[in-house]
Protein backbone atom coordinates (compact mmCIF):
# COMPACT_ATOMS: atom_id res chain seq x y z
CA UNK A 1 0.00 0.00 0.00
CA UNK A 2 0.91 3.08 -0.49
CA UNK A 3 2.21 5.67 1.88
CA UNK A 4 0.17 8.86 2.51
CA UNK A 5 0.98 11.93 3.73
CA UNK A 6 -2.04 12.32 6.51
CA UNK A 7 -0.02 14.24 8.76
CA UNK A 8 0.91 17.77 6.57
CA UNK A 9 -0.52 20.54 5.63
CA UNK A 10 -1.85 18.99 2.09
CA UNK A 11 -3.89 16.44 3.35
CA UNK A 12 -7.29 18.49 3.49
CA UNK A 13 -6.42 19.64 -0.21
CA UNK A 14 -5.85 16.35 -0.70
CA UNK A 15 -8.93 14.41 0.76
CA UNK A 16 -11.52 17.32 -1.46
CA UNK A 17 -10.12 14.40 -4.50
CA UNK A 18 -12.13 11.80 -2.54
CA UNK A 19 -15.77 11.39 -3.24
CA UNK A 20 -18.36 12.69 -0.88
CA UNK A 21 -19.75 9.37 1.01
CA UNK A 22 -23.56 9.23 2.55
CA UNK A 23 -23.74 10.62 6.00
CA UNK A 24 -23.49 7.55 8.29
CA UNK A 25 -26.38 7.30 10.71
CA UNK A 26 -25.72 5.42 13.96
CA UNK A 27 -28.41 3.14 14.90
CA UNK A 28 -30.37 2.86 17.87
CA UNK A 29 -31.37 1.28 21.15
CA UNK A 30 -34.76 2.34 22.80
CA UNK A 31 -35.18 -0.82 25.12
CA UNK A 32 -34.17 -0.74 28.99
CA UNK A 33 -31.96 -3.45 28.10
CA UNK A 34 -28.75 -2.47 26.85
CA UNK A 35 -25.73 -4.31 25.66
CA UNK A 36 -23.08 -2.20 24.49
CA UNK A 37 -19.76 -5.00 23.25
CA UNK A 38 -16.59 -2.42 23.34
CA UNK A 39 -14.12 -3.55 20.46
CA UNK A 40 -11.79 -3.05 18.01
CA UNK A 41 -12.55 -3.35 13.90
CA UNK A 42 -10.97 -1.04 11.20
CA UNK A 43 -12.87 1.85 9.26
CA UNK A 44 -12.48 3.20 5.37
CA UNK A 45 -12.00 6.74 5.98
CA UNK A 46 -9.84 7.07 3.32
CA UNK A 47 -10.62 4.99 -0.13
CA UNK A 48 -7.91 2.18 0.17
CA UNK A 49 -6.86 2.71 3.69
CA UNK A 50 -7.81 -0.14 6.46
CA UNK A 51 -7.73 2.13 9.56
CA UNK A 52 -7.52 0.46 13.04
CA UNK A 53 -10.48 1.76 15.14
CA UNK A 54 -12.46 0.82 18.33
CA UNK A 55 -16.36 1.35 19.01
CA UNK A 56 -19.22 -0.11 21.02
CA UNK A 57 -21.47 -2.49 18.80
CA UNK A 58 -19.26 -2.42 15.47
CA UNK A 59 -15.98 -0.51 14.87
CA UNK A 60 -16.57 2.85 15.27
CA UNK A 61 -18.24 4.98 17.89
CA UNK A 62 -21.44 3.19 19.17
CA UNK A 63 -25.50 3.02 18.91
CA UNK A 64 -27.47 6.25 19.78
CA UNK A 65 -29.36 5.44 23.14
CA UNK A 66 -32.86 6.80 22.85
CA UNK A 67 -34.15 7.10 26.62
CA UNK A 68 -37.70 7.63 28.52
CA UNK A 69 -37.22 9.66 31.64
CA UNK A 70 -38.78 7.97 34.46
CA UNK A 71 -37.33 4.23 33.12
CA UNK A 72 -35.00 2.24 34.63
CA UNK A 73 -32.20 1.24 32.13
CA UNK A 74 -30.08 -2.06 32.76
CA UNK A 75 -26.93 -1.71 30.68
CA UNK A 76 -24.36 -4.92 30.09
CA UNK A 77 -20.90 -3.25 28.90
CA UNK A 78 -18.37 -6.29 27.67
CA UNK A 79 -14.66 -4.68 27.35
CA UNK A 80 -13.66 -7.07 24.50
CA UNK A 81 -10.80 -4.28 23.66
CA UNK A 82 -7.38 -5.59 24.57
CA UNK A 83 -6.84 -2.99 27.26
CA UNK A 84 -8.55 -1.44 30.27
CA UNK A 85 -11.17 1.01 30.22
CA UNK A 86 -14.00 2.56 31.33
CA UNK A 87 -17.80 4.28 29.82
CA UNK A 88 -18.80 7.39 31.45
CA UNK A 89 -22.62 8.34 30.88
CA UNK A 90 -21.54 12.03 29.56
CA UNK A 91 -24.24 14.71 31.20
CA UNK A 92 -26.56 12.15 33.09
CA UNK A 93 -27.06 12.31 36.08
CA UNK A 94 -26.65 8.75 38.12
CA UNK A 95 -24.87 7.71 41.35
CA UNK A 96 -20.85 7.95 41.16
CA UNK A 97 -20.97 3.89 41.17
CA UNK A 98 -23.11 3.82 37.70
CA UNK A 99 -20.86 7.23 36.59
CA UNK A 100 -18.07 5.32 34.45
CA UNK A 101 -15.22 7.61 35.78
CA UNK A 102 -11.77 6.27 35.93
CA UNK A 103 -11.82 4.73 39.06
CA UNK A 104 -15.16 2.39 37.58
CA UNK A 105 -12.56 0.49 35.63
CA UNK A 106 -13.63 -2.67 32.92
CA UNK A 107 -10.71 -5.09 32.53
CA UNK A 108 -10.53 -6.52 29.21
CA UNK A 109 -12.51 -9.68 29.34
CA UNK A 110 -15.08 -8.58 31.48
CA UNK A 111 -18.56 -6.68 32.17
CA UNK A 112 -19.74 -4.11 33.84
CA UNK A 113 -23.28 -3.80 34.83
CA UNK A 114 -24.52 -0.47 35.56
CA UNK A 115 -28.32 -0.10 36.14
CA UNK A 116 -30.27 3.45 36.86
CA UNK A 117 -33.34 5.72 36.68
CA UNK A 118 -33.18 8.37 33.86
CA UNK A 119 -33.69 11.38 36.04
CA UNK A 120 -32.82 14.14 33.24
CA UNK A 121 -34.76 16.22 31.38
CA UNK A 122 -34.87 15.64 27.78
CA UNK A 123 -32.36 16.24 25.76
CA UNK A 124 -28.54 14.98 24.18
CA UNK A 125 -26.05 13.22 26.28
CA UNK A 126 -23.24 11.03 25.35
CA UNK A 127 -21.19 8.15 26.41
CA UNK A 128 -17.42 7.68 25.99
CA UNK A 129 -14.62 5.64 27.87
CA UNK A 130 -12.85 7.46 31.16
CA UNK A 131 -9.29 5.99 31.92
CA UNK A 132 -7.31 8.02 33.29
CA UNK A 133 -4.66 8.92 31.04
CA UNK A 134 -6.00 6.78 28.40
CA UNK A 135 -9.49 9.07 27.24
CA UNK A 136 -7.91 10.46 24.72
CA UNK A 137 -6.44 7.38 23.28
CA UNK A 138 -9.86 5.90 23.25
CA UNK A 139 -12.27 8.55 22.01
CA UNK A 140 -10.09 8.65 18.82
CA UNK A 141 -9.35 5.80 18.06
CA UNK A 142 -13.37 5.63 17.93
CA UNK A 143 -15.69 4.74 21.21
CA UNK A 144 -18.42 7.38 21.37
CA UNK A 145 -22.20 7.51 21.39
CA UNK A 146 -25.13 9.95 21.71
CA UNK A 147 -28.07 9.40 24.07
CA UNK A 148 -31.16 10.96 23.30
CA UNK A 149 -33.28 11.26 26.21
CA UNK A 150 -37.02 12.12 26.11
CA UNK A 151 -39.53 12.99 28.29
CA UNK A 152 -43.22 14.18 28.33
CA UNK A 153 -42.46 18.50 28.47
CA UNK A 154 -40.56 17.91 25.40
CA UNK A 155 -43.34 15.19 23.88
CA UNK A 156 -45.78 17.90 24.16
CA UNK A 157 -43.86 20.53 22.26
CA UNK A 158 -44.32 20.39 17.82
CA UNK A 159 -40.85 18.99 17.24
CA UNK A 160 -39.48 16.70 14.58
CA UNK A 161 -38.33 13.46 16.50
CA UNK A 162 -38.00 11.10 13.50
CA UNK A 163 -34.61 9.73 14.36
CA UNK A 164 -32.75 10.00 10.73
CA UNK A 165 -35.56 11.22 9.11
CA UNK A 166 -36.20 15.17 10.34
CA UNK A 167 -34.26 14.13 13.57
CA UNK A 168 -30.62 14.17 12.71
CA UNK A 169 -27.36 12.35 15.30
CA UNK A 170 -24.61 15.20 13.91
CA UNK A 171 -21.32 13.85 15.86
CA UNK A 172 -18.85 16.31 14.70
CA UNK A 173 -15.21 15.54 15.11
CA UNK A 174 -11.67 16.13 13.82
CA UNK A 175 -8.84 13.30 14.09
CA UNK A 176 -5.09 12.92 12.99
CA UNK A 177 -3.44 10.39 11.24
CA UNK A 178 -0.33 9.06 10.61
CA UNK A 179 1.61 8.62 7.40
CA UNK A 180 0.26 4.81 7.64
CA UNK A 181 -3.27 6.06 8.29
CA UNK A 182 -3.59 5.63 11.72
CA UNK A 183 -4.97 7.47 13.99
CA UNK A 184 -2.83 9.64 16.39
CA UNK A 185 -4.05 11.20 19.10
CA UNK A 186 -3.03 14.14 21.93
CA UNK A 187 -1.89 15.59 18.80
CA UNK A 188 -2.24 19.09 17.02
CA UNK A 189 -2.21 17.67 13.64
CA UNK A 190 -6.16 16.95 13.80
CA UNK A 191 -6.64 17.47 10.05
CA UNK A 192 -9.63 15.21 8.93
CA UNK A 193 -12.87 16.77 9.84
CA UNK A 194 -16.08 13.88 9.89
CA UNK A 195 -19.66 14.03 10.91
CA UNK A 196 -20.50 10.85 12.39
CA UNK A 197 -17.29 8.67 11.65
CA UNK A 198 -18.23 10.22 8.15
CA UNK A 199 -15.41 12.47 6.28
CA UNK A 200 -16.89 14.66 3.55
CA UNK A 201 -20.52 13.66 4.20
CA UNK A 202 -23.73 14.31 1.94
CA UNK A 203 -27.26 13.96 3.00
CA UNK A 204 -30.46 14.77 1.99
CA UNK A 205 -32.82 16.94 4.20
CA UNK A 206 -36.95 17.17 4.10
CA UNK A 207 -38.07 20.89 3.10
CA UNK A 208 -39.56 21.04 6.19
CA UNK A 209 -37.76 21.94 10.36
CA UNK A 210 -35.21 19.60 10.55
CA UNK A 211 -33.51 19.04 14.00
CA UNK A 212 -29.87 18.66 14.35
CA UNK A 213 -28.63 16.87 17.82
CA UNK A 214 -25.04 17.98 17.76
CA UNK A 215 -22.28 16.52 20.10
CA UNK A 216 -18.81 18.05 19.52
CA UNK A 217 -16.84 14.89 19.80
CA UNK A 218 -13.44 16.22 19.35
CA UNK A 219 -10.81 15.78 21.63
CA UNK A 220 -9.37 19.76 21.06
CA UNK A 221 -10.86 21.52 18.26
CA UNK A 222 -13.85 24.70 19.35
CA UNK A 223 -16.05 25.11 16.10
CA UNK A 224 -18.05 28.13 14.91
CA UNK A 225 -21.11 26.19 13.44
CA UNK A 226 -22.69 27.94 10.49
CA UNK A 227 -24.30 27.11 7.25
CA UNK A 228 -22.83 28.50 3.85
CA UNK A 229 -25.85 30.76 2.86
CA UNK A 230 -25.57 32.37 6.43
CA UNK A 231 -29.21 31.42 7.08
CA UNK A 232 -30.58 31.63 10.53
CA UNK A 233 -31.06 28.65 12.47
CA UNK A 234 -32.46 28.05 15.90
CA UNK A 235 -31.06 26.59 19.22
CA UNK A 236 -33.64 24.63 20.91
CA UNK A 237 -31.01 23.61 24.10
CA UNK A 238 -27.85 23.12 24.65
CA UNK A 239 -26.30 19.87 27.10
CA UNK A 240 -28.57 19.71 30.05
CA UNK A 241 -31.88 20.27 27.43
CA UNK A 242 -34.49 22.58 26.13
CA UNK A 243 -33.92 26.60 26.48
CA UNK A 244 -36.95 28.71 27.03
CA UNK A 245 -37.29 29.64 24.19
CA UNK A 246 -35.63 29.09 21.11
CA UNK A 247 -32.55 31.48 20.21
CA UNK A 248 -32.05 32.41 16.48
CA UNK A 249 -28.59 32.64 15.53
CA UNK A 250 -26.11 32.51 12.34
CA UNK A 251 -23.21 31.18 14.07
CA UNK A 252 -22.70 29.17 17.00
CA UNK A 253 -19.46 28.25 18.95
CA UNK A 254 -19.61 24.37 19.89
CA UNK A 255 -16.20 22.98 22.32
CA UNK A 256 -15.12 19.59 23.45
CA UNK A 257 -18.09 17.62 25.03
CA UNK A 258 -20.68 20.22 24.42
CA UNK A 259 -24.12 19.82 22.73
CA UNK A 260 -26.41 21.71 21.25
CA UNK A 261 -29.77 21.12 20.10
CA UNK A 262 -30.34 22.91 16.44
CA UNK A 263 -33.53 23.80 14.68
CA UNK A 264 -33.38 24.82 10.94
CA UNK A 265 -35.78 25.82 8.64
CA UNK A 266 -35.65 24.32 5.18
CA UNK A 267 -39.74 24.39 4.24
CA UNK A 268 -38.84 27.35 2.09
CA UNK A 269 -35.66 24.83 0.34
CA UNK A 270 -36.65 22.93 -1.63
CA UNK A 271 -33.60 21.58 -4.32
CA UNK A 272 -31.37 24.00 -1.80
CA UNK A 273 -27.30 22.64 -1.74
CA UNK A 274 -26.16 24.05 1.60
CA UNK A 275 -23.00 23.42 3.78
CA UNK A 276 -22.69 22.90 7.39
CA UNK A 277 -19.41 24.93 8.24
CA UNK A 278 -17.11 25.80 10.73
CA UNK A 279 -16.18 29.16 10.33
CA UNK A 280 -13.13 29.15 12.00
CA UNK A 281 -11.73 32.16 10.78
CA UNK A 282 -14.03 34.31 13.26
CA UNK A 283 -13.02 32.34 16.51
CA UNK A 284 -11.43 34.68 18.43
CA UNK A 285 -7.86 33.62 19.40
CA UNK A 286 -6.38 31.84 22.33
CA UNK A 287 -9.06 29.41 21.71
CA UNK A 288 -7.88 25.81 19.80
CA UNK A 289 -9.20 25.78 16.50
CA UNK A 290 -8.49 29.65 15.77
CA UNK A 291 -5.50 31.31 13.99
CA UNK A 292 -3.60 31.97 16.88
CA UNK A 293 -3.65 29.60 19.88
CA UNK A 294 -2.40 32.20 22.07
CA UNK A 295 -3.09 35.51 23.41
CA UNK A 296 -1.81 38.96 22.45
CA UNK A 297 0.24 40.29 19.44
CA UNK A 298 3.03 38.44 17.98
CA UNK A 299 2.40 35.16 20.93
CA UNK A 300 2.09 32.24 18.33
CA UNK A 301 2.13 29.85 21.13
CA UNK A 302 4.32 26.77 21.49
CA UNK A 303 1.53 23.63 20.28
CA UNK A 304 3.67 21.69 18.21
CA UNK A 305 2.40 21.45 15.04
CA UNK A 306 -0.57 24.04 15.57
CA UNK A 307 0.38 25.98 12.81
CA UNK A 308 0.85 24.02 10.08
CA UNK A 309 -3.28 22.19 10.82
CA UNK A 310 -4.53 23.74 7.80
CA UNK A 311 -7.68 24.01 9.91
CA UNK A 312 -6.74 26.60 12.27
CA UNK A 313 -8.71 29.56 11.27
CA UNK A 314 -9.94 28.71 8.02
CA UNK A 315 -13.65 28.22 7.05
CA UNK A 316 -14.08 24.45 6.74
CA UNK A 317 -17.04 21.90 5.67
CA UNK A 318 -18.42 19.35 7.72
CA UNK A 319 -21.35 18.31 5.58
CA UNK A 320 -22.96 18.98 2.37
CA UNK A 321 -26.94 19.15 2.56
CA UNK A 322 -29.44 18.58 -0.24
CA UNK A 323 -32.67 19.58 0.56
CA UNK A 324 -35.10 17.29 -0.82
CA UNK A 325 -39.18 16.77 -0.64
CA UNK A 326 -41.24 16.95 2.82
CA UNK A 327 -42.02 13.92 4.22
CA UNK A 328 -45.61 13.33 4.96
CA UNK A 329 -47.01 15.33 7.88
CA UNK A 330 -44.14 17.62 8.61
CA UNK A 331 -43.65 20.09 10.72
CA UNK A 332 -43.21 23.43 9.50
CA UNK A 333 -42.93 25.79 12.09
CA UNK A 334 -40.68 26.32 15.54
CA UNK A 335 -42.50 26.99 18.47
CA UNK A 336 -41.92 30.58 20.35
CA UNK A 337 -41.28 28.97 23.71
CA UNK A 338 -39.90 25.50 25.29
CA UNK A 339 -39.77 25.11 28.82
CA UNK A 340 -39.37 26.59 31.83
CA UNK A 341 -36.79 27.22 34.14
CA UNK A 342 -36.01 28.32 37.61
CA UNK A 343 -32.37 28.22 38.48
CA UNK A 344 -30.94 28.44 41.94
CA UNK A 345 -30.97 32.04 43.16
CA UNK A 346 -27.70 33.82 43.48
CA UNK A 347 -27.51 34.12 47.45
CA UNK A 348 -29.01 31.22 48.29
CA UNK A 349 -25.46 28.66 47.65
CA UNK A 350 -24.23 27.10 50.52
CA UNK A 351 -20.67 27.49 49.81
CA UNK A 352 -18.52 28.93 47.04
CA UNK A 353 -15.58 27.41 45.28
CA UNK A 354 -12.74 29.17 43.71
CA UNK A 355 -10.96 27.05 40.82
CA UNK A 356 -7.91 28.28 39.07
CA UNK A 357 -6.44 27.05 35.96
CA UNK A 358 -2.65 27.30 35.61
CA UNK A 359 0.28 25.70 33.48
CA UNK A 360 3.71 24.93 34.42
CA UNK A 361 5.58 26.64 31.77
CA UNK A 362 3.81 29.74 30.83
CA UNK A 363 3.85 30.24 27.28
CA UNK A 364 3.47 26.19 26.86
CA UNK A 365 -0.02 26.13 24.81
CA UNK A 366 0.23 21.88 25.24
CA UNK A 367 -0.26 21.96 29.46
CA UNK A 368 0.24 20.53 31.42
CA UNK A 369 -2.55 22.49 32.84
CA UNK A 370 -3.16 22.45 36.48
CA UNK A 371 -6.02 23.52 38.66
CA UNK A 372 -5.65 25.06 41.72
CA UNK A 373 -1.96 23.90 41.18
CA UNK A 374 -2.44 20.64 41.09
CA UNK A 375 -2.45 17.99 38.51
CA UNK A 376 -4.96 15.10 39.31
CA UNK A 377 -4.66 12.13 41.52
CA UNK A 378 -6.82 9.34 42.02
CA UNK A 379 -5.94 9.42 45.49
CA UNK A 380 -6.69 12.83 46.34
CA UNK A 381 -9.98 13.73 47.17
CA UNK A 382 -10.44 17.81 45.97
CA UNK A 383 -14.00 18.49 47.60
CA UNK A 384 -16.20 17.06 49.70
CA UNK A 385 -19.51 18.90 48.62
CA UNK A 386 -22.46 17.85 50.96
CA UNK A 387 -25.64 16.16 49.86
CA UNK A 388 -28.40 18.63 48.69
CA UNK A 389 -25.59 21.47 49.02
CA UNK A 390 -26.55 24.66 46.21
CA UNK A 391 -22.44 25.90 45.13
CA UNK A 392 -21.40 28.52 43.33
CA UNK A 393 -18.19 27.73 41.63
CA UNK A 394 -16.19 30.32 39.70
CA UNK A 395 -13.61 29.17 37.46
CA UNK A 396 -10.67 31.52 36.65
CA UNK A 397 -8.34 30.75 33.60
CA UNK A 398 -4.69 32.30 33.86
CA UNK A 399 -3.34 30.39 31.06
CA UNK A 400 -3.28 31.99 27.83
CA UNK A 401 -6.08 29.49 26.22
CA UNK A 402 -9.59 28.64 26.13
CA UNK A 403 -10.66 25.92 28.59
CA UNK A 404 -14.07 23.46 28.08
CA UNK A 405 -14.93 22.67 31.79
CA UNK A 406 -16.94 19.89 32.31
CA UNK A 407 -18.33 18.61 35.79
CA UNK A 408 -20.06 14.96 36.33
CA UNK A 409 -23.35 14.64 38.28
CA UNK A 410 -24.74 18.29 37.78
CA UNK A 411 -26.33 20.29 35.51
CA UNK A 412 -25.53 23.76 36.04
CA UNK A 413 -26.95 27.48 35.60
CA UNK A 414 -24.08 29.81 34.08
CA UNK A 415 -24.21 33.18 35.97
CA UNK A 416 -21.27 35.43 34.55
CA UNK A 417 -19.15 34.67 32.01
CA UNK A 418 -16.19 37.06 31.99
CA UNK A 419 -17.98 39.22 34.69
CA UNK A 420 -21.65 39.82 32.61
CA UNK A 421 -24.80 37.49 32.46
CA UNK A 422 -24.16 34.61 29.71
CA UNK A 423 -26.10 35.11 26.11
CA UNK A 424 -29.86 33.70 26.31
CA UNK A 425 -28.14 30.64 24.38
CA UNK A 426 -26.11 30.05 27.33
CA UNK A 427 -28.95 30.51 29.68
CA UNK A 428 -30.03 26.74 30.10
CA UNK A 429 -28.66 23.65 31.71
CA UNK A 430 -24.82 23.04 30.95
CA UNK A 431 -22.36 20.67 32.14
CA UNK A 432 -19.63 22.31 29.71
CA UNK A 433 -18.76 25.94 29.48
CA UNK A 434 -15.91 26.87 27.42
CA UNK A 435 -13.53 29.86 30.02
CA UNK A 436 -11.85 32.49 28.11
CA UNK A 437 -8.49 32.70 27.79
CA UNK A 438 -6.13 35.20 29.45
CA UNK A 439 -7.48 35.71 32.90
CA UNK A 440 -11.39 34.90 31.52
CA UNK A 441 -13.81 33.30 34.29
CA UNK A 442 -16.66 31.49 34.39
CA UNK A 443 -19.13 31.42 37.38
CA UNK A 444 -21.95 29.03 37.44
CA UNK A 445 -24.66 27.36 40.38
CA UNK A 446 -25.09 24.15 40.92
CA UNK A 447 -27.06 21.83 43.42
CA UNK A 448 -25.93 18.51 43.99
CA UNK A 449 -29.01 16.40 44.86
CA UNK A 450 -29.91 12.88 45.06
CA UNK A 451 -26.85 10.37 44.97
CA UNK A 452 -24.17 10.43 47.91
CA UNK A 453 -21.21 7.70 48.17
CA UNK A 454 -18.66 8.36 50.62
CA UNK A 455 -15.81 6.25 48.72
CA UNK A 456 -16.36 6.96 44.66
CA UNK A 457 -16.10 10.60 43.70
CA UNK A 458 -17.17 12.10 40.13
CA UNK A 459 -14.84 14.47 38.61
CA UNK A 460 -14.80 17.64 36.56
CA UNK A 461 -11.79 18.19 34.39
CA UNK A 462 -10.90 19.83 31.14
CA UNK A 463 -12.71 18.33 28.46
CA UNK A 464 -9.91 19.11 25.90
CA UNK A 465 -8.66 15.19 25.87
CA UNK A 466 -4.97 15.52 26.05
CA UNK A 467 -5.08 18.66 28.94
CA UNK A 468 -7.51 16.24 30.93
CA UNK A 469 -5.62 12.85 30.62
CA UNK A 470 -2.41 15.07 31.90
CA UNK A 471 -4.36 15.88 34.85
CA UNK A 472 -6.43 19.23 34.42
CA UNK A 473 -9.07 17.20 36.40
CA UNK A 474 -10.24 16.76 39.98
CA UNK A 475 -12.45 14.90 42.27
CA UNK A 476 -15.47 15.07 44.50
CA UNK A 477 -17.41 13.04 46.92
CA UNK A 478 -21.05 13.97 47.53
CA UNK A 479 -21.45 13.33 51.12
CA UNK A 480 -24.54 12.69 53.15
CA UNK A 481 -22.61 12.73 56.31
CA UNK A 482 -19.95 14.15 57.97
CA UNK A 483 -17.35 11.07 58.46
CA UNK A 484 -16.17 11.77 54.46
CA UNK A 485 -12.82 12.79 53.99
CA UNK A 486 -12.09 17.02 53.47
CA UNK A 487 -9.31 17.62 51.96
CA UNK A 488 -10.93 21.05 50.42
CA UNK A 489 -9.06 23.30 52.55
CA UNK A 490 -12.15 25.53 53.23
CA UNK A 491 -14.11 22.84 54.55
CA UNK A 492 -11.07 21.17 56.24
CA UNK A 493 -10.82 24.00 58.71
CA UNK A 494 -13.73 23.30 60.56
CA UNK A 495 -15.09 20.07 62.38
CA UNK A 496 -18.18 18.97 64.46
CA UNK A 497 -17.50 16.56 67.05
CA UNK A 498 -18.59 14.12 68.20
CA UNK A 499 -20.65 12.91 64.87
CA UNK A 500 -23.11 11.71 65.53
CA UNK A 501 -23.56 12.75 69.29
CA UNK A 502 -24.69 10.58 72.14
CA UNK A 503 -24.10 13.18 74.52
CA UNK A 504 -26.35 15.84 74.35
CA UNK A 505 -23.87 17.83 72.92
CA UNK A 506 -21.08 18.22 70.00
CA UNK A 507 -18.25 20.90 69.39
CA UNK A 508 -17.54 23.10 66.71
CA UNK A 509 -13.73 23.44 65.68
CA UNK A 510 -12.14 25.56 63.16
CA UNK A 511 -8.40 25.60 63.13
CA UNK A 512 -7.10 29.45 64.26
CA UNK A 513 -5.73 30.42 60.86
CA UNK A 514 -8.93 30.39 59.29
CA UNK A 515 -11.41 32.93 59.78
CA UNK A 516 -14.17 32.48 62.80
CA UNK A 517 -17.52 31.78 62.09
CA UNK A 518 -19.66 34.69 62.64
CA UNK A 519 -22.61 32.58 63.76
CA UNK A 520 -24.10 29.71 63.50
CA UNK A 521 -27.52 27.75 62.35
CA UNK A 522 -28.88 24.54 63.49
CA UNK A 523 -31.77 23.41 61.13
CA UNK A 524 -34.60 20.18 60.18
CA UNK A 525 -33.52 18.89 57.02
CA UNK A 526 -36.99 20.54 55.96
CA UNK A 527 -35.45 23.85 56.47
CA UNK A 528 -37.24 24.71 60.12
CA UNK A 529 -35.07 26.68 61.88
CA UNK A 530 -33.60 25.59 65.38
CA UNK A 531 -31.16 27.55 66.37
CA UNK A 532 -29.28 30.99 65.19
CA UNK A 533 -26.54 32.13 67.04
CA UNK A 534 -24.20 34.94 66.93
CA UNK A 535 -20.28 33.49 67.71
CA UNK A 536 -18.78 35.70 70.22
CA UNK A 537 -15.06 37.00 69.26
CA UNK A 538 -13.26 34.43 72.24
CA UNK A 539 -10.05 33.46 72.35
CA UNK A 540 -10.77 29.85 71.68
CA UNK A 541 -10.95 28.21 68.59
CA UNK A 542 -13.90 25.64 69.55
CA UNK A 543 -17.27 26.14 70.59
CA UNK A 544 -19.69 23.63 72.67
CA UNK A 545 -23.20 23.33 71.66
CA UNK A 546 -25.36 21.75 74.26
CA UNK A 547 -28.16 20.48 71.62
CA UNK A 548 -29.86 17.01 72.64
CA UNK A 549 -33.14 16.16 71.10
CA UNK A 550 -32.23 13.05 69.28
CA UNK A 551 -32.52 13.39 64.88
CA UNK A 552 -30.65 15.04 61.88
CA UNK A 553 -29.68 18.28 61.42
CA UNK A 554 -27.93 20.66 59.25
CA UNK A 555 -25.56 22.68 61.06
CA UNK A 556 -24.68 25.96 58.42
CA UNK A 557 -21.29 28.35 59.91
CA UNK A 558 -21.71 31.41 58.61
CA UNK A 559 -18.31 33.04 56.99
CA UNK A 560 -17.82 36.39 55.87
CA UNK A 561 -17.59 34.90 52.45
CA UNK A 562 -19.17 32.12 52.48
CA UNK A 563 -21.45 29.39 54.31
CA UNK A 564 -20.21 25.75 55.26
CA UNK A 565 -23.44 23.16 55.56
CA UNK A 566 -22.75 19.98 57.97
CA UNK A 567 -24.63 17.03 58.63
CA UNK A 568 -24.74 15.99 62.36
CA UNK A 569 -26.65 13.59 64.08
CA UNK A 570 -27.71 13.30 67.52
CA UNK A 571 -29.46 10.08 69.20
CU1 LIG B 1 -17.30 13.66 28.89
CU2 LIG B 1 -15.68 13.42 32.50
O1 LIG B 1 -16.45 13.46 30.63
CU1 LIG C 1 -19.06 13.73 32.10
CU1 LIG D 1 -7.87 22.43 28.77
Amino acid sequence: MKKLLFACTLCIGWANIFAQSPLYIPPTITSETINLTLQEGTTTFYEGIETNTMGANGSLLGPTLILQRGNTVSITVDNQLPDTTTIHWHGMHVAPQNDGGPHSIILPDEIWTPSFEIMDQAGINWYHPHLHMKTGEHVSKGIAGLIIVKDDEEAALELPRTYGVDDFPIILQTKGFDADGQIIFHTNLDTSVMVNGTVKPFVEFPAQVVRMRVLNGSSQRVMELGFSDNRTFQIIGTDGGLLEDPVGLERYRIAPGQRADILVDLSASLGDNIQLMSYASELPNAIYGATQPGMGAGMTGSLIGYSSNPLNGSDYEFMDITVGAATVDPILTIPATLISHSPPIEGTEDISRTLTFTQTVMGDLNGPFKINGATFDMDVLNYTVPLDNIEIWTLTNQTPIAHPFHIHDVQFYILEINGSSPPPELSGLNDVVLVPGAMGSVKFIAQFNDFANDTIPYMYHCHMLPHEDMGMMGQFIVSAGTSGITSDEHNKAFSIYPNPSNNGKFKLDWTASYAKPNSYQITTLDGKIIIDSEIPEMNDTSLEIPFSAPGTYLVTLVLDQSNITRKVVIF
